[in-house]
């Protein structure tokens, strides 16, 4: 672990293996397994290290060049198969020191272990960390980025704000965030497929807890810029409740906008 991230935990974590840090968080994050995660190594991480994501590319160079401007060390976090806004990053710029950061264990173990193997590690540190229970200390972290790691935070309580508390809590007083998130374009409209299927709605309802640039706003930052990135359809594999609006003759889609904010 490079000094510059080393010094900025708070606590010991439960064990060190090849250079990664674990706290302990593989109940908190989506539970792959190691297979699963073995064979997206194997099937993904390699196209999305070289190339990116495929769905809106523009958006994540835009936040990538944003970020590399800036030329801070920064934390990825709930980088996930994708890796998040990284690979963007490390194209532009592969020096600038980062801290890669999901609660599933193996999916950083596997991370550390593609760029090693591949002989692009450079500046990259890993460790796996609940995203509502940060190993860090307060104030320590200039730059934090991701693609949909607030959106997707779990266990994340009732008004969906401990990873927004968390941010605000580690960030540096003038520290940005820098995210791409996706909400529900018609909440109402996914809260009448649930009810027709008699299932319960796990989504929490923005006119209640708030839109998330009412949470940001709510958690203490002051957004920089926001702007819309697109609009997806989902389609029936993606999951049962899109397969479920489908067969009930509904469109359900998810609104992406990018988030820039500052404490
Ligand atoms: C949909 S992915 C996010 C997309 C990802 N950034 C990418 O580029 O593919 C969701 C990720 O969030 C992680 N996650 C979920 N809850 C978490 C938490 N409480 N703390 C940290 N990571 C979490 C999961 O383990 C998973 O890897």
């Amino acid at each position: 672990m490079n000094i510059i991230f080393k010094d900025l935990f708070n606590k010991e974590p439960k064990e060190i293996i090849d250079d990664v840090y674990y706290y302990g968080s593989e109940n908190a994050g989506d539970q792959f397994s190691e297979e699963e995660i073995r064979e997206q190594y194997e099937t993904i991480f390699d196209r999305v290290f070289k190339n990116g994501r495929q769905i809106y590319p523009e958006a994540f160079n835009e936040i990538a060049k944003k970020v590399v401007m800036l030329n801070l060390p920064y934390m990825e976090i709930a980088c996930g198969p994708g890796f998040g806004i990284t690979p963007f990053i490390k194209n532009l710029n592969p020096n600038i020191p980062s801290l890669i950061t999901d609660a599933c264990p193996y999916i950083v173990k596997y991370w550390n272990e593609y760029v090693k193997k591949n002989n692009c590690k450079g500046y990259m540190n890993f460790a796996s960390f609940d995203n509502t229970n940060m190993p860090l200390k307060d104030n320590s972290i200039d730059v934090v980025t991701s693609f949909l790691g607030i959106g997707s935070t779990r266990i994340n309580g009732d008004d969906d704000m401990k990873c927004l508390k968390e941010l605000y809590r580690v960030l540096k007083k003038d520290g940005y965030v820098f995210t791409i998130e996706s909400e529900l374009e018609d909440y109402e409209m996914i809260d009448s497929i649930f009810k027709s299927a008699n299932r319960c709605n796990y989504y929490h309802n923005p006119k209640v807890i708030g839109t998330l640039k009412e949470r940001i706003e709510k958690a203490g930052f002051a957004i920089v810029e926001t702007y819309n990135v697109g609009r997806y359809v989902t389609n029936a594999e993606d999951s049962e409740i899109a397969a479920l609006a489908i067969s009930q003759g509904k469109e359900f889609a998810w609104i992406t906008n990018a988030y820039i904010f500052k404490k």
